[in-house]
């Protein structure tokens, strides 16, 4: 065939595909009311659309446009399979309530991070969610606080820069999971080896203090893990439990390092705030020695202030779930085997429920009350609700205090947009 007859034939492939695909589904899914939109072309669907959106930090006007068209449910085909878009307080409020949605597993997730809390199923998914939550209760929150304080005040000192292998997993997590050098999941694997070669070692010491009788404190990880396991509450294996660090280290370093600093570049331009911000910091800092670590958090206004932050740059935008039954969601089917495309923040910008919804307005949150379920949802809700919310507010606040108090800031970068990577990251890397 030559190159020019080859040109229409792929035009006529192009067109056809789509319509047979439309074909197969209907008739695979007759008894079904699937919801309105287009499956698009086969693997591709509307992926390569949605990651260019989230490149460019338009993925909520990409939202609000299908919803507009469609309504909030619609299907379309993301990473491969057929998906449904959920989005609004309702699809909130169903989503994190649902047990027959479980978080998608993805073959990239399930090699770098293994048998976890992102991968069990059933119940281990229950015993390691229970340790989980325990382990990060506000209570254990309260006696990390000391090592916190210690933490910011070394790593002021010491520098102000981030550390990189664990971002480098965490980009891996939506890759494609093609193994071949300088791809992103082969970056990702290599750093989760390097990652779980430390953590692997920690752990036998700490399985072997534990036996010797030396531990006698469950405070860290993984001699908690250790103990639940001794007394019949889970039975993970050592492995099992380096897996499930690792998901800790990637869901709490990656979000909170998002928060903190989008929260520090919001800062550089609301003078009155930062004010406000160093005057709260300024009475608590008096109210104790000057090398007293902090001991308590009575810092209501710089947590209005990140929660603020958390509305206006969500650093989960939303999540991938899979449907393990057939559900019904608002009249329309989502069969078993499909994915939910669960966009929970994007309620956080609509002026529906937030007045002026793109202004940086910390005194939204003096009354939360008003704030109507389901419509900000930060750290989602339900049985997977974030265990880490109470870790993330304090560390937000431990280094919040030593910041404001210590430095002064302006943005160097005139570029005040971001990307989605897939956590929102600023697109000039030397603003602070
Ligand atoms: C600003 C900081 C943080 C934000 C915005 C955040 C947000 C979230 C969100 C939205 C989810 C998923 C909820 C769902 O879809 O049902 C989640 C889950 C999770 N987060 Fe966080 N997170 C933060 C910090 C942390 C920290 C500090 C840790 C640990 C130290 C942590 C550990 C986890 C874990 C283990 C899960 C899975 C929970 C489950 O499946 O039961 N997060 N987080």
């Amino acid at each position: 065939m030559s190159m020019d007859s080859s040109i229409p034939f792929a035009l006529l492939l192009a067109l056809l595909i789509p319509i047979l695909l439309h074909v197969v589904i209907r008739r695979k899914y007759s008894s079904y009311n699937l919801p309105p939109g287009s499956l698009g072309f086969p693997v591709i669907g509307q992926t390569i659309s949605l990651l260019r959106a989230l490149h460019s930090n338009t993925d909520y006007q990409w939202c609000q446009d299908r919803i507009e068209k469609y309504g909030a449910v619609s299907k379309m085909s993301l990473f491969g399979s057929p998906t449904a878009l959920l989005a609004g307080p309702a699809a909130n409020h169903f989503v994190f309530s649902n047990q027959d949605l479980i978080f998608t597993e993805t073959k990239a997730i399930n090699a770098l991070v293994g048998r976890s809390i992102l991968t069990l199923s059933g119940e281990e998914l229950k015993q390691v969610r229970g340790a989980l939550h325990g382990y990060l209760r506000p209570e254990m929150v309260t006696k990390y606080m000391r090592k916190m304080d210690e933490e910011v005040r070394r790593h002021i000192d010491l520098n102000w820069v981030g550390h990189k292998t664990v971002t480098t997993m965490v980009k891996a997590m939506l890759s494609i999971p093609v193994n071949i050098p300088f791809t992103k999941f082969n970056k990702g694997l290599n750093a989760s080896r390097r990652i779980r070669k430390v953590l692997r070692q920690i752990a036998r010491d700490m399985e072997g203090a534990l036996q010797q009788g030396y531990s006698s404190s469950a405070d860290d990880f993984f001699t908690y893990m250790l103990v639940l396991r001794s007394k019949g509450t889970h039975s993970l294996t050592v492995e099992d439990i380096v897996d499930n660090s690792i998901v800790l280290l990637a869901a709490g370093y990656e979000t909170s390092s998002v928060l903190i600093t989008f929260l520090i570049r919001c800062l550089a331009n609301e003078p009155d705030i930062f004010g406000k911000i160093t005057d709260e910091q300024e009475e608590i800092a008096r109210s104790k020695g000057p090398n007293e670590p902090l001991t308590w958090m009575m810092m209501k206004y710089t947590w209005k202030v990140a929660l603020e932050t958390l509305r206006t740059i969500s650093p989960i935008f939303g999540s991938f779930r899979t449907a393990i039954k057939d559900i019904e969601y608002r009249g329309y089917h989502i069969p078993k085997g499909w994915q939910v495309f669960h966009a929970q923040s994007i309620t956080h910008l609509d002026g529906k429920f937030f007045n002026d919804p793109i202004k940086f307005d910390p005194t939204r949150f003096d009354n939360q009350s008003l704030i109507p379920p389901y419509c900000f949802v930060p750290f989602g809700g339900g049985p997977s609700m974030c265990p880490g919310n109470e870790f993330a507010r304090t560390e937000t606040l431990v280094a919040m205090h030593y910041l404001v108090r210590q430095f002064r800031w302006k943005l160097c970068c005139k570029e005040e947009g971001y990307r989605k990577d897939p956590l929102p990251t600023p697109k000039c890397s030397d603003t602070a």
